[in-house]
């Protein structure tokens, strides 16, 4: 790149709430921090599509040189994306993908083999037999659709357990929590909960411990997110049974942001790895995670404090020269 070149990246995220997705933000941050001649534009659509269209469209117009996009839904953004493409802007897409071929790399975990996964150990789990309820995430995003695929495709292995309702939980715990509400009489039928995200199965669970459930449901949940709050935890506590990791790819996505600015082909389908996580691997999984968190977390105290002692030494500095010339 040409000496001294400063990059403004743009980032639309479809949604900035959640555990996973302020992971997704520190990991872009924390990979950033590394190239000092790179801006984040970032743009938060609060899981509102429209939002979102709307705020790539203003991004563009602010003069980025790339962008950096985890759709809320796939096929109503894919035009608004195209538009930016086709201006010549390059386009990362992250975790859930759009509808056409606009973008010079795609990155995220395998959410069909992820469902795959989810399904073998249900099926294996209840040893062939019983009812489960599918708690789905919003259902215009692939990871939702892919997820469910998954699970159906392993599930249909065993011919016993039958899904005997699917839920719209919208990736969000409140909404998983009130579809529960509306759905007692099948959750009183069920040995297990299959939601697509931890924070989903935690709803349910919640409102089936209100109604003295939870002694005859088993819960399961994908993201596996480290920390006190994450779904490793809840592994631990044995309120999940299982659930799979979801790497963010955020950091990825900055180092593909920078070989596309620097000129250099990068992969067009990167796909991170999964892993499931369950009483017999979480202990020493968790233990890792949480020290590579907490090493983070120092990394970026210290760099906050770089940048403090840097505008301490920048004001200093001015005085003394004012001083100087006075
Ligand atoms: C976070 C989230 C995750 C899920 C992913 C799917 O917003 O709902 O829990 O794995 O998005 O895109």
């Amino acid at each position: 790149k040409p000496q001294g070149k400063k990059f403004t990246i743009g980032f639309s995220q479809c949604t900035g709430a959640d555990q996973w997705r302020q992971t997704m933000l520190s990991d872009m941050k924390r990979a950033l921090s590394f190239h000092p001649d790179y801006t984040l534009l970032y743009e938060d659509a609060g899981n509102s599509t429209n939002k979102q269209i709307a705020q790539i469209q203003s991004l563009t117009n602010r003069g980025i040189d790339l962008l950096i996009i985890s759709p809320n839904e796939t096929a109503p953004i894919t035009k608004a994306v195209d538009a930016v493409f086709k201006q010549g802007i390059p386009v990362i897409v992250l975790d859930r993908r759009i509808d056409s071929e606009s973008y010079n790399a795609y990155i995220g975990g395998d959410n069909f083999e992820i469902g795959r996964l989810a399904g073998a150990f249900i099926g294996n789990h209840l040893k062939g037999k019983g009812a489960v309820i599918e708690v789905k995430g919003l259902a215009g995003s692939s990871p939702a659709q892919e997820r469910h695929r998954g699970l159906q495709q392993q599930l249909a292995r065993f011919p016993e357990i039958r899904v005997v309702a699917e839920l719209d939980g919208e990736w969000e715990r409140d909404t998983a929590r009130h579809r529960a509400e509306a759905n007692l009489a099948a959750l009183q039928r069920a040995d297990l909960v299959f939601a697509h995200n931890d924070v989903m199965a935690l709803g349910v669970y919640e409102v089936c411990k209100q109604h003295g459930l939870t002694s005859q449901i088993e819960f399961v949940g994908i993201d596996a997110l480290p920390g006190p709050q994450g779904g490793m935890q809840l592994v631990t506590d044995g309120l999940l049974k299982a659930s799979f990791l979801y790497p963010t790819g955020g950091e990825e996505a900055i180092e593909t942001a920078v070989q596309v600015l620097a000129g250099k082909a990068v992969q067009r389908e990167t796909t991170l790895n999964s892993i499931q996580i369950d009483a017999s691997n979480v202990r020493a999984i968790k233990a890792q995670s949480d020290k590579l968190l907490s090493q983070q977390q120092d990394i970026e105290k210290q760099s906050q404090r770089i940048d403090e002692l840097k505008q301490t030494y920048l004001t200093q500095r001015n005085t003394l020269y004012v001083t100087l010339a006075s």
